[in-house]
C-alpha cells in the first residue's frame, strides 16, 4: 500500500481522505453521548484519547465531559498520528473504512471503534485484525444523530443496523462483553 499526502492508494485505486464529507452523506451520523457513557468503564482515564473522526466535534466534547483527556481536531486521519488510544466512530462507507482499517494496523495503537456488526465478516477486517479484536455488544441499537449542513437532526427512525464496539489492545477481561 502506497501512502500519498492526501490519502492512501491501494492498487490502482486512490482513496480520498476527505474530512468534509458533503458527498459522503451516509457518513455524517454523529455519536450520541450515551454510546460513550455505556462503555466508559473500559476506557483508561490516564491515557490520551484521539477521537480521530471529527464530524461536528460533539463526540470529543462528550468524552471530555466523562472525564477523559481527549484530542479531537479537524485533521486528516490518514496523515495524523495523535494520542495514545483511538476512540471513535469512523465513516462506515467501504471506500473509507477499508483504508481506515489498514491505517489502524499501521498505527498499531489500541482502539475502540463503533462499526456495524456485519463488518466483522469483511475480508479487510480478516486481513487486518483477525484474532486480535475484542467485541463489546451494546444493549440495544445505537441511534446516531444526523448532521445536515451544520445542524444536528435527531433521527426520527431507529437506526436500521446493529453496531459493535470493536476493541484492539484494550485488554478487556472478556473477548466478548455483553452490556
Ligand atoms: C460517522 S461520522 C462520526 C463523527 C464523530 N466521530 C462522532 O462520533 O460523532 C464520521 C466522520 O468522519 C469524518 N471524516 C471523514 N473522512 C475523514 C478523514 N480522512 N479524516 C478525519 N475525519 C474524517 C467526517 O467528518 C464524518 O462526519
Amino acid at each position: 500500500m502506497e501512502k500519498k499526502e492526501d490519502g492512501i492508494s491501494m492498487g490502482n485505486k486512490k482513496y480520498n481522505a476527505c474530512i468534509h464529507t458533503g458527498f459522503q452523506k451516509h457518513d455524517d451520523y454523529m455519536t450520541p453521548k450515551s454510546a460513550w457513557e455505556n462503555i466508559q468503564q473500559f476506557i483508561p482515564k490516564d491515557k490520551v484519547i484521539w477521537e480521530a473522526f471529527y464530524g461536528d466535534g460533539k463526540s470529543g466534547d462528550y468524552l471530555k465531559e466523562l472525564g477523559f483527556k481527549v484530542i479531537h481536531q479537524e485533521v486528516d486521519f490518514f496523515t495524523s498520528d495523535l494520542g495514545e488510544i483511538i476512540v471513535s466512530n469512523p465513516p462506515f462507507s467501504l471506500d473509507l473504512i477499508k483504508p481506515i482499517m489498514y491505517r489502524l494496523k499501521e498505527l498499531d495503537k489500541p482502539f475502540i471503534l463503533i462499526l456495524p456488526s456485519q463488518k466483522i465478516n469483511s475480508q479487510y477486517m480478516r486481513n487486518t485484525f483477525k484474532d486480535k479484536l475484542q467485541i463489546i455488544i451494546p444493549n440495544g441499537r445505537i441511534n446516531f444523530n444526523k448532521l445536515v449542513g451544520d445542524k444536528i437532526v435527531e433521527c426520527k427512525n431507529k437506526c436500521a443496523f446493529d453496531c459493535f464496539y470493536y476493541c484492539y489492545k484494550m485488554d478487556l477481561p472478556n473477548d466478548i462483553t455483553w452490556l
